[in-house]
């Protein structure tokens, strides 16, 4: 089932969130939907609390990335946590389901080390690399209420600024569906 993806200004986006019981129920419907949520959205990565739940649960799947070429990224990553991150920072063109129509370059170390559950509770800790590190560290970042708008500058920050509220407005074409935080709040969707 497609869940409407919470748009930028959603106060749910910036909590922190907890982690899941592994028996916890529907948790196999819970990922099922997000999957069908991403796909539908046509992204790499999504995060429990952009689908209103804040739960420590993301998923990724980066066959859609065709510059980059990345097969075999299709993984749920339940209760993830960093174990290390390290190697040269480099900068990506970040993106965000959550944030249409905007992408910044942002800066963030080459390698990292995780270990997380996987959708049938096995634990596992696995090293990424490059994109697929990339990808893991921008939806670790939203577990924890982080969105990359909140890592460029405060000048560039300043810059978007119209741009990320007329999103929380629902002022902006996109081609998934989306709830909107002030639309929500007025009763409209
Ligand atoms: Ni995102």
């Amino acid at each position: 089932m497609i869940i409407p993806i919470l748009a930028y200004g959603d106060p749910i986006l910036k909590n922190v969130s907890v982690d899941i019981a592994l028996d916890l129920p529907d948790l196999q419907t819970l990922i099922d939907d997000m999957f069908d949520t991403m796909n539908e959205a046509g992204g790499v990565g999504l995060a429990a609390p952009q689908i209103g739940k804040n739960l420590r649960l993301f998923i990724t799947d980066a066959e859609g990335l065709e510059k980059e070429n990345i097969k075999d990224f299709k993984k749920v990553f339940i209760n993830p946590v960093l174990l290390e991150e390290e190697g040269e920072k480099w900068d990506f063109n970040e993106g965000c389901l959550s944030i249409p129509g905007i992408r910044e370059d942002i800066s963030r170390k080459q390698n990292l080390r995780i270990k997380y559950y996987d959708r049938n509770g096995q634990l596992l800790e696995e090293v990424y690399s490059g994109v697929r590190a990339r990808i893991i560290q921008h939806e670790m970042d939203h577990l924890n209420g982080v969105l990359f708008t909140d890592l460029i500058s405060p000048l560039k920050k300043r810059l978007l600024k119209s741009k990320l509220l007329n999103i929380s407005l629902g002022n902006v074409e996109v081609s998934y569906k989306m709830r909107f935080p002030v639309a929500a709040r007025k009763g409209n969707r």
